[in-house]
This record gives structure tokens, C-alpha cells and sequence, in this order.
């Protein structure tokens, strides 16, 4: 009999990635294999993202649109996981709107993926099991990776921080760290197995540790972590300004392999904001913290997240906003309207999302223009330099070209000799050409990596 078939439909961020590459996992041990098609699966789980209103109307819509392939086929198992469905309207939404939908479950009990799917053939009504909290972080469970040479490794899951505007602390539960020994051990298998751009990941990584007996920070991870031989590139996300440390800064200007990229989401230029938002920093704490930076990393790549229009944005907040963007100089920016979630303290503000659309997208207009133009000259100063970039396969518009990444995540696209495969290698490239959303160059030199045993399918070579 052929083996049955699943098909993962991820929103939302890396952590979902991983989650996904988790569940795969763990298919995988039951006897599936992957479908390349929703049509052709007998199993498909949606992991849905909460963090703004149009992620959940974007899985709301992929959900109803599958009714029709399971009137189709029946016998086709339809799951719904993830930060959606820890929110508490979601499975009354879920048993109203869309009862072609087998199976619900959360963000703390994906490890209970084989059984639950069990319990489905033993019921006709739609299973629901989604855990109010996290219970023991459990190591070692199977997972199926992307392809290529980059790997995400989760160091510490939850957030304790309630920004007010912000769900993930109650979908994501309170913080757990991984113990040091079981993320060296994670990381060397994946060197050992040919990863070579390892990126380290929680909703917020500078919190790592705290919570271990004896207590450890990222510092120290990171550290432990560029020891590993075959690690080339090491990345961390998402930080938070506020834990972010001065012993931290000088581990990565010290270190060979922390990328020189430093996401720094700010939300807000304002003080007044930034309180009500619960940041708790301030705009003169955050413009210290990027001096330091800059001054400990001369060659940093600098990014942030901005939302826009958060109840009681003035035009005077905003424009200290703009002011920051002014001085900080981001290489980018991802710029976001005010969204209010269900449950979070924000929302049962009076007003609950007083600032008008109109204002709130005239506003994302303004900035993105002003950040357009900092991002385009400051990869100006790139041209004429030499950057090692890791080629992830062709660009989609042109195959005479290879698509790939800086360390510290430019997109740069290279002028392709057809007789070469350079898929999933670090090359050096001259940057010839800068634009707003990436580079162009030439490969000035070999590959410095060896061929990796994760190296994907060598393509047709024309
Ligand atoms: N833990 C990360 C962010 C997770 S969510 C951090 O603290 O940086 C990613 C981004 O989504 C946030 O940085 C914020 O800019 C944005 N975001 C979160 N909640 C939002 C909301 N309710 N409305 C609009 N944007 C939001
Ligand atoms: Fe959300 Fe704030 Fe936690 Fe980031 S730090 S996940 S924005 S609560
Ligand atoms: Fe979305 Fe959950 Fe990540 S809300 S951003 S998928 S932690």
C-alpha cells in the first residue's frame, strides 16, 4: 500500500517553521511522506500565526477554502495547530464556521501529534486539544529540516515581556530555556550532518538562560556555540533592547562567526508610546544601546520592527519615530499598522484601536518612504566591496543568475557561469550594483566551504 501523505501550510515566524519541521518529523516516523500538493494529501495541518489580524484572515480563508477538497475526499484528515488556536475564540469560531475540520491543537502539546491523530479515527466530532500552559520542555523529538545548509534551533520558547499590543506571551506561554548541553549537542549533530548557517531562535533570545540553575546568557550560549567546527554563520532572533547587554555586544564584535547583523526591533520613537506599549526602555536607553553597537561593530547590519498608529499615537509620537528612523539609519525596517488582539491589555483600552485607518496608513506611507531611501544609500556603500554570500539557488526571474544572502541577510544576486553548481556554497562576491531591496555582483574568488553533504540536488546545467 502506498505510504499516506501530509501537507504542512505555515504562517506566521521562524518559531512556526520549526514547529512545522517538527510535526514533519514526527509524520515521518508514522510512515508519511511529504505531498507536493494539498490534493494529493491525506493529511493537512494549517499552523497559524495570532500576531496580527491579517495573518488569522489569511488562515481563516486557506481553511474555508479546503472545504471543498474535503467533501471531495472525505477520508482526508484536515488539523488546525498553532498560536491560533491557543486564543480562546478560535475553536468556538472553528466548530461554527468551518466543521469540516478534524483536529485542533496548540503550541504546547505538538509532541502529542501521533497520538491525537489517533484519537481523530476514533471520533466523529472535531477533536480539540489545546493546553492552557506549557508543560516540561521536551527534547529530542523528531524533525524533518529544509533543505540546503541553514538550520533554525529553538534556544528558549515563551515570552514573559506583555507588550501590551502583543498576543505571543499568551500563545507562546511563559518563558523555558534549553538546557546549554542539549542545544551544543542539537548544533553539532547539525554541523556533523553539513549545516553550516545556524540560527538560534526565541521570541526573545536575549532572555536565554535566566531561568537555567546555574543561570547562563546568550553570551555564554553563543560562545559555546562558535566553538563547534563546520558552523560558519551564527544568527540569533528576536531580541529585545532591553535585555540587550554590553557584554553581549562585545561577544559578537569579538566572535568570527556571530553575523554582523543586529535586529533591534524599536516599535516606537516615542517615550510616551513606548510606555504604553510596556517596552519598558526608553528612546534615549535605545539610541545608547545602537551608539554602542556601532561603535563595537563599525561594519553592523542594522534592522527593526515599527508599529504604526498604537492607540494615542499622536502625530508628534510618530514623528519622533521618523526622527529615530533619521538617526539610527537602518539598513531595513519591517513597518506594521496597529493591529489590536483579543485579549491582549491594549485592546480593552478605550477606543480599542482609536488612531483612523487613514491616518495609521498615511503614516506606514511616510515612514516606509523615509526608510526606503536610508536602505537604498546605505547599500550604496556597499558597491565596489567584497562579501562572502551564501547561494540559495536561482533567482526566480532570471536562471542566468544565482539568488543569495550576505551574513548579514542582503539579498544579492550573482551573474551565473552555467558551467558551475554553486547551490548552498559561500562565495565571495563583488557587489557591483545596490538597490533598495538588494545587491548584484560577481563570484571574485572560490568557494570557501567545501562541498556540504546537505547540498541540494545538483540543477541541469545548461
Ligand atoms: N518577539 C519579537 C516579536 C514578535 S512579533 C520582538 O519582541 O521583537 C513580530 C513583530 O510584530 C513585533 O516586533 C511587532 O513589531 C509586530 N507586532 C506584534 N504585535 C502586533 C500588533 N498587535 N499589531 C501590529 N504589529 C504587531
Ligand atoms: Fe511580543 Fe513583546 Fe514578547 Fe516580543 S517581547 S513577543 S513583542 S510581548
Ligand atoms: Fe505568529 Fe505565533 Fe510566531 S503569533 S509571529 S506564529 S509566535
Amino acid at each position: 500500500m502506498a505510504s499516506p501523505k501530509f501537507y504542512i501550510r505555515t504562517y506566521g515566524c521562524q518559531m512556526n517553521e520549526r514547529d512545522s519541521q517538527i510535526m514533519a518529523g514526527q509524520l515521518q516516523q508514522m510512515g508519511y511522506e511529504r505531498a507536493d500538493k494539498e490534493t494529493s494529501a491525506d493529511l493537512i495541518i494549517v499552523n497559524t500565526c495570532a500576531v496580527r489580524g491579517s495573518a488569522e484572515e489569511h488562515a481563516f480563508g486557506y481553511i474555508g477554502q479546503l472545504k471543498q477538497l474535503k467533501d471531495e475526499k472525505p477520508q482526508m484528515r484536515l488539523a488546525v495547530a498553532g498560536c491560533m488556536s491557543q486564543e480562546p475564540g478560535t475553536v468556538a469560531w472553528l466548530k461554527k464556521h468551518a466543521s469540516h475540520v478534524d483536529l485542533v491543537f496548540g503550541t504546547h502539546n505538538l509532541h502529542e501529534l501521533p497520538k491525537l491523530l489517533d484519537e481523530v479515527e476514533q471520533h466523529d466530532e472535531m477533536v480539540v486539544d489545546v493546553w492552557k500552559s506549557a508543560g516540561e520542555v521536551v527534547e529530542h523529538l523528531p524533525s524533518q529540516r529544509a533543505e540546503g545548509v541553514q538550520a533554525f534551533v529553538n534556544i528558549i520558547y515563551g515570552c514573559d515581556k506583555f507588550c501590551t499590543y502583543c498576543i505571543v506571551p499568551f500563545t507562546r506561554g511563559k518563558e523555558r530555556s534549553r538546557e546549554v548541553a542539549a542545544i551544543v549537542e542539537e548544533v553539532q549533530s547539525l554541523a556533523r550532518e553539513g549545516y553550516q548557517d545556524i540560527t538560534v531562535l526565541g521570541q526573545n533570545v536575549n532572555s536565554y538562560g535566566h531561568d537555567l540553575n546555574p543561570a547562563v546568557d546568550l553570551g555564554d550560549l553563543l560562545q559555546e556555540l562558535e566553538k563547534i567546527d563546520g558552523v560558519r554563520w551564527l544568527r540569533y532572533t528576536t531580541s529585545h533592547p532591553r535585555d540587550f547587554s554590553s557584554r553581549l555586544i562585545e561577544v559578537i564584535a569579538a566572535s568570527e562567526k556571530i553575523t554582523h547583523h543586529v535586529h533591534l526591533p524599536v516599535q516606537a520613537g516615542s517615550n510616551a508610546i513606548l510606555k504604553r506599549m510596556n517596552r519598558k526602555y526608553t528612546r534615549e536607553h535605545y539610541l545608547d544601546l545602537i551608539d554602542q553597537v556601532k561603535r563595537a561593530i563599525p561594519d553592523v547590519t542594522l534592522t527593526t520592527d515599527i508599529i504604526v498608529g498604537f492607540p494615542g499615537e499622536t502625530e508628534e509620537d510618530f514623528e519622533q519615530t521618523l526622527d529615530l528612523v533619521r538617526t539610527v539609519r537602518y539598513d531595513a525596517a519591517f513597518t506594521f499598522l496597529y493591529s489590536p488582539r483579543e485579549g491582549t491589555p491594549a485592546a480593552r483600552w478605550e477606543g480599542r484601536d482609536p488612531v483612523p485607518n487613514p491616518v495609521k496608513k498615511e503614516r506606514l506611507n511616510r515612514l516606509m518612504e523615509l526608510q526606503y531611501q536610508i536602505s537604498w544609500e546605505a547599500n550604496q556603500r556597499l558597491i565596489g566591496r567584497t562579501e562572502l554570500v551564501l547561494i540559495e539557488g536561482l533567482s526566480k526571474k532570471n536562471p542566468n543568475v544565482w539568488a543569495g544572502r550576505t551574513q548579514s541577510n542582503k539579498v544579492v544576486l550573482v551573474a551565473r557561469d552555467p558551467a558551475e553548481d554553486l547551490i548552498d556554497r559561500f562565495v565571495p562576491v563583488k557587489i557591483t550594483e545596490a538597490k533598495t531591496f538588494y545587491l548584484a555582483g560577481q563570484v571574485a574568488g572560490k568557494p570557501v566551504s567545501d562541498v556540504s553533504p546537505r547540498r541540494r540536488v545538483e540543477l541541469p546545467l545548461v
